[in-house]
């Protein structure tokens, strides 16, 4: 964390407006992770797509540690990371910066009180929707049938967006390019049955 972590760190969007292009000048497209745990689905997307810039966004100390660990070990030039909260990272990025945007698992929040903690809501649409370019994608991974229904209705009230499934196994089908993560894992092992949505920007 001390050594490793100053040379990938994204700037702190609380100094102002972020310029991904002077962060990954050689990338032909930008990637963001919101909540990238132990970073495996992020460090795989870096490896197979070298010519992306990955950024990822965790407040978990020891889950940033653990993609430290996967940058060093595998060489990837490509990432950075956001240590802390996404919110304010997606606020300081600019309009149509981001080609796809992940958020695998997000934490349930299963009370109704606090659903508003819930990070996929009318506010996060309104962010992909910004920065999300036309044609790029929004992919979100949960094994809660309710947050499936959630980020569903929350689609529907996103005109920007289009939810490309035509089949069941368009959601229930992990697609190929798009790895277990540690959480999916888990699901599966407790019985949960994880749901593949991707929107597409239109
Ligand atoms: C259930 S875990 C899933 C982790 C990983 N995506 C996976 O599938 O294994 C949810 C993750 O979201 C992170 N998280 C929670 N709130 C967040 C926020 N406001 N910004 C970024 N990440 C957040 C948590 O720290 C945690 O690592």
């Amino acid at each position: 964390m001390e050594t490793a972590l100053p040379k990938l760190a994204m700037p702190d969007p609380a100094k102002g407006p972020i310029d991904p292009k002077k962060i990954f000048p050689q990338a032909d497209e930008i990637w963001l992770e919101v909540g990238f745990g132990g970073g495996e689905h992020l460090a795989w997307q870096a490896a197979h797509n070298p010519s992306v810039g990955l950024i990822g966004a965790e407040p978990f100390v020891n889950g940033v540690g653990k993609l430290l660990v996967l940058v060093e070990q595998q060489q990837l030039e490509n990432v950075r990371i956001h240590f802390g909260d996404a919110r304010p990272l997606l606020e300081g990025l600019p309009d149509a910066s981001l080609t796809r945007l992940f958020v695998l698992h997000p934490d349930p929040w299963p009370k109704k009180r606090h659903h508003k903690r819930r990070m996929i809501s009318p506010w996060f649409f309104e962010a992909a929707a910004r920065l999300i370019k036309p044609g790029g994608q929004l992919r979100v991974a949960t094994d809660i049938p309710d947050y499936v229904a959630w980020t569903l209705m929350h689609a529907q009230g996103a005109p920007a967006f289009i939810w490309a499934a035509e089949h069941v196994d368009d959601w229930r089908m992990r697609p190929e390019d798009w790895p277990q993560t540690r959480y999916e894992a888990k699901a599966l092992k407790e019985g949960r049955r994880p749901t593949y949505l991707v929107f597409h920007r239109k």
